[in-house]
């Protein structure tokens, strides 16, 4: 995309009242404004916050806002570019349940207070192959999803990557969390057809057109517990 295209996004979303932006500046060793405040002053509501990280362009936000307006939905990405899409289309649909957030995923505890979130998806993560510290289903990034979330805040996890499927299989293993849904061939399950499952984002489309099997995994988080890494090699089998 050209960089012309891609600053009119920023523009047309900096606009965007549902559009909240915390980058590097504004949260790095401080707290934003909206931590703590996401149902009072953002959605105006108590419904429950369920949020969509590395959100891309939106599609499991925007989806699931459809299908469930009795919750709020906010989509986390640092492109802006990308998010741009979801936010776009929410606004023509007129959604009241839907927000992004355009931040780093690890400056999140400077933008949810604990116990602010309801749900966690995880859309097609980057795999992060060398370096499993970035990885979002990691031990780092599941802690801090659990300083946020409620105790036992449902994690969904959906990825083509087999490493990363594999890898969080034995995480949960090695942090005793039992998995409430594995699915290792969603589109070759008795799920293929579940209206929430089969939500395909930009990304799962392109991994499907390539013949890669698509997996889910579902646990729920520890209330506030730091988790550790799978360290054996029977973690890993
Ligand atoms: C492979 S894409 C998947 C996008 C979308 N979920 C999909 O399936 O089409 C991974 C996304 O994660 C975002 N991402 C990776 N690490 C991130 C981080 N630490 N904070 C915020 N976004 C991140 C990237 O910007 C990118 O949009």
């Amino acid at each position: 995309m050209s960089r012309k295209k891609k600053l009119e996004r920023f523009a047309q979303i900096d606009t965007y009242a549902h559009v909240v932006q915390a980058p590097f500046g504004t949260v790095w060793e401080k707290d934003h404004p909206i931590k703590g405040r996401w149902r009072e002053d953002f959605f105006r509501n108590d419904k429950p916050i369920v949020l969509e990280l590395a959100c891309g362009k939106g599609e499991y936000t925007v989806s699931m806002a459809r299908l469930m307006p009795e919750r709020n939905f906010l989509g986390v990405d640092r492109k802006g570019n990308r998010m741009w899409h979801g936010a776009t289309q929410a606004l023509g649909e007129a959604l009241p349940n839907v927000g992004f957030l355009r931040t780093d995923i690890a400056f999140l505890d400077h933008v949810f207070a604990p116990g602010e979130v309801d749900e966690i998806w995880i859309t097609f993560p980057d795999p992060q192959p060398n370096k499993p510290r970035k990885r979002l289903s990691g031990a780092v990034f599941l802690s801090r999803y659990a300083r946020l979330a409620k105790p036992g805040a449902p994690v969904n996890l959906k990825t083509d990557s087999q490493e990363l499927y594999h890898y969080t299989r034995a995480l949960l293993q090695a942090n005793h969390i039992p998995a409430e849904r594995d699915i290792d061939d969603l589109y070759h399950s008795e799920w293929a057809d579940d209206s929430l499952l089969s939500i395909r984002t930009f990304y799962e489309k392109m991994w499907l057109a390539e013949g890669k099997p698509i997996t889910y995994l579902r646990f729920a988080l520890p209330g506030g517990a730091a988790l550790v890494e799978p360290t054996t090699a029977a973690d890993h089998a």
